[in-house]
């Protein structure tokens, strides 16, 4: 009802700004990185894989792709991510040596569980489960679990969920490094004190709102939007995007920058927004390129630029600068004004942003 809403207008306002606490929350009791964080023999079956098949829906598959970076990047192992409807229906080969990982909010995603159960049924039986209801199915049918605490989530569109699951596959990462012999315990005590730095460093993302606000009225006029990132960014160019279909019914799509020249580009006039993904890192100088492409064609750019990064407003960018620069862990921060840009798309348009047409939270059928 109305009165748990407190301050808030709507479920999903309030679940983005419930993300310090729901990290926090799904970070409590880790002392250190252990594969039992997992569940009991969690040594055992990390010891008895070499490759990740990440299977999910919406969202979170979406984290699962932000996910598969982090996998090859620090645990140096070999990952691949599905679409659970696509892979339940595919002529795949199987590998037992497979570590099934499947992300869900809710634990009864009708295609994700099929995609678990027709991934059993070709031998692979090493399961975990990255979920937020410890009493669902999915909980039940897999092997191992993460139990992120989001609390419930209510906004049809997922917020909260999907940065906690990043939370708990970042937390999974760093367990099979440790088992693969990529993670000393110098870079575990860093990788840890920046993750139980999330909460504070969310917090200062929320304070960027009113200029999100800002952004979120020219977007309310348009029909159509670019979202860009490069590299484990991409997949949060993609939650970005559907963020803002979901609630604001304005088509966006998102490409990864470097394709841009391939396809997108064609699209580019005053009247298709560009939202581009710049944290620093590596990728930076390219992606500048990219923006450059965008505003020789008349393209307006809104940058979410990183805490050190030179990129400045001038005509046609608009730059929201990040308070801090977050690393590995930079997806988690970076989707957050994304999420507020949805919202207040969706709010500026007068949209029923917490059912959506068409869309339901949990889709338990196929
Ligand atoms: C529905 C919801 C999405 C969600 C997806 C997967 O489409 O509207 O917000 O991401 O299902 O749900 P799950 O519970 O498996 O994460």
């Amino acid at each position: 009802g109305a009165a748990e809403l407190g301050p808030y207008r709507h479920y999903m306002q309030k679940e983005i700004f419930e993300q310090p606490r729901a990290i926090a929350d799904t970070l409590e009791g880790v002392a250190g990185v252990t594969p039992e964080l997992f569940g009991d023999g969690a040594y055992r079956v990390f010891k008895d894989i070499d490759r990740v098949l990440i299977l999910a829906c919406g969202t979170s598959y979406y984290s699962g792709c932000t996910a598969k970076y982090w996998l090859e990047a620090i645990a140096r192992i070999p990952t691949q991510v599905e679409v659970a409807s696509e892979y339940r229906y595919r002529t795949s080969v199987p590998d037992p040596r497979t570590l099934v990982v499947t992300i869900s909010q809710s634990g009864e995603t009708a295609d994700t569980l099929a995609a678990l159960r027709h991934a059993q049924g070709l031998g692979m039986k090493h399961t975990l489960t990255i979920c937020n209801v410890s009493t669902s199915a999915m909980v039940r049918e897999c092997e191992l679990a993460y139990i992120t605490r989001a609390g419930v989530e209510i906004g049809v569109a997922s917020t909260k969920a999907f940065t906690t699951q990043l939370a708990g596959l970042f937390l999974l990462t760093l367990a099979l490094a440790q088992v693969r012999g990529h993670l000393s315990d110098e870079q575990e005590a860093e990788h840890l004190k920046s993750m139980r730095h999330l909460p504070v460093a969310l917090q200062a993302v929320l304070a960027l709102e009113p200029q999100v606000i800002s952004w979120a009225e020219d977007f309310a006029r348009m029909d159509n939007a670019l979202f860009l990132g490069r590299g484990l960014h991409y997949p949060i160019a993609l939650e970005g995007a559907l963020k803002l279909k979901e609630i604001s019914y304005i088509h966006a799509e998102a490409y990864p920058a470097g394709e841009l020249k391939h396809g997108p580009l064609a699209l580019v006039t005053a009247a298709m927004p560009v939202v581009t993904v710049a944290p620093n890192d590596a990728l930076l100088e390219k992606l500048k390129s990219n923006m450059q492409e965008v505003r020789a064609r008349g393209g307006v750019l809104y940058v979410l630029a990183d805490a050190d990064t030179r990129i400045t407003s001038s005509e046609g960018i608009y730059v929201i600068r990040m308070p801090e620069h977050y690393g590995a862990l930079s997806p988690i921060l970076h989707v957050v004004p994304l999420q507020l840009l949805a919202y207040h798309t969706a709010l500026a348009k007068g949209t029923d942003v917490d059912k959506p047409r068409n869309l339901a939270k949990s889709v338990t059928v196929e």
